[in-house]
């Protein structure tokens, strides 16, 4: 058994878009790390910075939120919410003590299944390179 840091990553991706990109890697065969853990949610405005910082204090080493390019939420600006809400999450990482990189929005649309895969190998060897999160217990 290998002994090498195995992050988990918990990336939240909105329904219309970037949920329907991760699927596509997958039906497309495109690999991306194990390390990621998909929650799906109706919209990238739907995440309030306070689960970013629960999923990142109660075992979590990284976190994205994924959703529809500017233009094409389905809620309009649900989108535009998730951005300004990424710099409060900003602060509120340095409240904590963790580092900026273990938090990453982006845009995926549902035809860039080959985004989606590049964005989650990038997210594993950022967090790879900076280790385990001083919450992590285990
Ligand atoms: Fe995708 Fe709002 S529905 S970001």
């Amino acid at each position: 058994m290998s002994n090498e840091f195995e992050p988990i990553i918990i990336a939240f991706c909105c329904n219309w878009c970037s949920y329907t990109g991760a699927d596509l890697a997958g039906v497309s065969r495109l690999q991306y790390p194990p390390n990621i853990r998909i929650i799906r949610v109706m919209c990238s405005g739907m995440v309030h910075p306070n689960l970013v910082i629960d999923a990142l204090t109660k075992g979590a080493d990284g976190v994205l939120i994924c959703g529809c390019h500017h233009g094409d939420c389905h809620y309009l600006e649900g989108n535009l919410k998730a951005e300004s809400r990424a710099d409060a999450i900003g602060l509120m990482l340095e409240d904590f003590g963790l580092e900026p990189e273990r938090f990453r929005l982006e845009w995926i649309s549902a035809s860039e299944g080959p985004k989606f895969a590049q964005v989650m190998q990038e997210m594993t060897m950022a967090i790879k390179q900076i280790g385990p999160s001083s919450f992590r217990t285990f």
